[in-house]
């Protein structure tokens, strides 16, 4: 698989963050905060941090500015994965190599894990102390975290996945579903880091938010991909998960051969759309290549 520049760097500066933000909790319920520990803090490719640190180094924005847009991301991903995993939802036992929340706690306190992690997820971004020029943007930050979050992005996404599990949809219905339930925190990502940096004019943002919607599309259109053709070692959670619950999958409408030219017509256009940008975006089209390349 190919290997991002600095992954372990920014994967170690993110969760020393991420424990720093559970260390600062008092403690209401031991159990609680432990399925919150365990959901955050143990696995993850951190990938969205990993997209925000990115783009804020390209941009000239400052490392620990994008800590808090990191760290909320990271929250409202973990928060999606214990909900996602529940019986009500696709039922997984297995996650990062581990039992789900809800197998090595319970599912009322999986539910309330993933609620807590949510609502620290905004803690966080309304508490940082932001360098002095971005403190005014904090208000936009957090309405860029709700819209990607809630029924207008994940939460959303999540609730046309499970409608149309079991239904044959078109294409048009599945490219919303899955930009939804995973372009959206992963636009979030491109987006926010991008409202850290002053000086990026409206135009680059447009280009940004092209490259980070066709990434955030492909990102799950390779995961549904990785479902077939990766191995439970390799993926830490159920191979196969997809076809056994009836899901609506790019495989499933377009077949294994179509959804991998799917993956690469949309990697092909993300790099168009950093063409423009008067930055450095090498990390950025090499997070491209990741995403279509990855087997886990
Ligand atoms: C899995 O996300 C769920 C999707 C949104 C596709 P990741 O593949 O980023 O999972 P972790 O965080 O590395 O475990
Ligand atoms: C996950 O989609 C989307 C969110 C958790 C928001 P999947 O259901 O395909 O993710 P995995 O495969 O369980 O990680
Ligand atoms: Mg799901
Ligand atoms: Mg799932
Ligand atoms: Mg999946």
């Amino acid at each position: 698989m190919s290997k991002l520049a600095n992954h372990q760097q920014y994967q170690d500066q993110i969760n020393k963050f991420l424990a720093k933000q559970l260390q600062k909790l008092t403690i209401n319920d031991e159990k609680l905060l432990e399925a919150m520990r365990y959901g955050l803090l143990i696995g993850g490719k951190r990938m969205r941090p990993y997209l925000a640190y990115i783009t804020g180094e390209s941009l000239g924005a400052s490392s620990t500015d994008i800590d808090a847009i990191a760290g909320a991301l990271e929250c409202v991903h973990a928060y999606s994965l214990l909900h996602d995993d529940l019986p009500a939802m696709d039922d997984d036992d297995l996650r990062r190599g581990k039992p789900t929340c809800h197998k090595a706690f319970d599912e009322a306190t999986a539910i309330l894990a993933g609620d807590a992690l949510q609502t620290l997820a905004f803690d966080i971004l309304a508490s940082h102390e932001f360098s002095a020029e971005i403190q005014p943007k904090q208000i936009k930050l957090i309405q860029q975290l709700v819209s990607a979050t809630g029924y207008q992005g994940m939460c959303g996404g999540q609730a046309l996945d499970l409608s149309a599990t079991g239904k044959t949809i078109d294409l048009a219905q599945l490219e919303k579903l899955h930009s939804l339930k995973t372009g959206a925190l992963l636009q979030a990502s491109v987006l926010m880091a991008a409202e850290c940096a002053s000086l990026v004019t409206l135009e680059e943002k447009y280009a940004l938010q092209k490259y980070a919607q066709l990434v955030g599309l492909a990102y799950q259109v390779q995961d549904d991909i990785i479902d077939i053709t990766s191995s439970e070692e390799e993926l830490g959670k159920p191979k196969g998960s997809d076809i056994a619950a009836n899901k609506s999958t790019y495989p499933a409408l377009l077949g294994l051969q179509g959804a991998q030219d799917k993956a690469e017509n949309l990697f092909q256009q993300a790099l168009q759309a950093l063409a423009c940008l008067p930055y450095n975006t090498k990390p950025l089209a090499d997070f491209a290549t990741f995403i279509v390349k990855r087997s886990h």
